[in-house]
């Protein structure tokens, strides 16, 4: 754990002189231009300057956080931030309402709870809360980064992020992990289970997971679950069992006894029995 940590020292150094030194136009300023050249425009976001005051606000209030220290042993390695402008884009969250999330009550949570320290990121979605948008799932993966950065900056001595990263694009998203690490200092990658229907072993994304295995320390990545592409149904379901359940109950594309074979017996009536005349057909 000591190894893990060693980077506490100098994230906190450059953190106060962020805020003692840096306006809050350098710091959009430099955002902005960062991303400029990695070829990201961030102004495609039509949220960009609520997100980016928000940003300015972390590093603003960093005065009051930047010394404090965890009550406790406890290290959380899966942790969530919700600033209001990402809940304001994403409004639900695997199918319940994205929860409400200030810095303050975080940490007083942390406290309570005996949690010294937190390996944090946003939730799923991630990134990719425009399918299909290209230019702006890039756009934000950078933008959720550069929060992530902030946060972790004014809570030096607790508090690590897991770097978000614009798949499926595997070119950017390489440039996205090596800006994350090399220079906002993220600890790991956060995966969601599925990238708009590319799941983790997809033929797309390997360039990003080679890029990640030849970088040059050793990457940490955590999976997290999200919502299942599940393409023959009329809706999205939530990625808990209960939202499939109910998505099935609700489809209009099988039978009634199609839905009762599901429920009550095994996937073999339904999908047609296994070629190895074992179990039921892993899909
Ligand atoms: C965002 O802020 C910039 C700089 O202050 C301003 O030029 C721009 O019009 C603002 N955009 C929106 C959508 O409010
Ligand atoms: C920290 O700085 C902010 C913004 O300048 C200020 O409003 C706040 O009172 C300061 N807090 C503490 C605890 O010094
Ligand atoms: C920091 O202090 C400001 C003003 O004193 C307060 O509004 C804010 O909630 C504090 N932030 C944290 C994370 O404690
Ligand atoms: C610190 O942690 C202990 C043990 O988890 C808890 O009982 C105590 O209330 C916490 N203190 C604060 C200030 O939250
Ligand atoms: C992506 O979103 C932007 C902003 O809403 C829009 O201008 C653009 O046409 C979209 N691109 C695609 C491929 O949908």
């Amino acid at each position: 754990m000591k190894a893990f940590f060693k980077g506490f020292g100098l994230t906190s150094l450059f953190a106060l002189s962020v805020v003692k030194g840096n306006s809050s136009s350098s710091i959009i300023h430099s955002i902005l231009q960062n991303a400029r050249a990695d070829n990201i425009d961030l102004t495609v976001l039509p949220f960009l300057n609520d997100s980016l005051d928000s940003i300015v606000e972390t590093y603003a209030n960093a005065n009051n956080t930047s010394k404090r220290q965890g009550n406790g042993t406890i290290i959380d390695t899966h942790a969530h931030v919700v600033p209001d402008w990402y809940r304001a884009i994403q409004p639900t969250t695997g199918g319940n309402p994205t929860p409400s999330w200030d810095l303050t009550n975080w940490l007083s949570f942390l406290d309570t709870e005996g949690i010294g320290r937190a390996i944090f990121s946003f939730s799923a979605p991630s990134a990719n809360v425009f399918p299909t948008n290209k230019t702006l799932t890039i756009a934000l993966a950078r933008l959720m980064n550069e929060h992530l950065h902030a946060i972790s900056l004014a809570v030096p001595n607790q508090l690590q992020f897991y770097a978000h990263v614009p798949l499926p694009y595997a070119d950017e998203a390489i440039v996205e992990a090596k800006y994350a690490v090399e220079k906002l200092g993220a600890v790991g990658f956060f995966l969601t289970s599925n990238f708009e229907d590319n799941y983790l072993g997809n033929e797309a994304l390997r360039p990003f997971l080679a890029a990640l295995d030849g970088m040059e320390k050793r990457q940490i990545v955590y999976v997290h679950p999200t919502t299942p592409v599940m393409k023959d149904f009329p809706y999205a379901p939530s990625f808990t069992q209960a939202g499939s359940l109910a998505a099935i109950q609700g489809s209009d594309l099988l039978s009634g006894d199609d839905k009762t074979k599901l429920f009550t017996t095994n996937a073999e009536g339904l999908f047609g029995e296994t070629s190895a005349g074992g179990g039921p057909r892993r899909r």
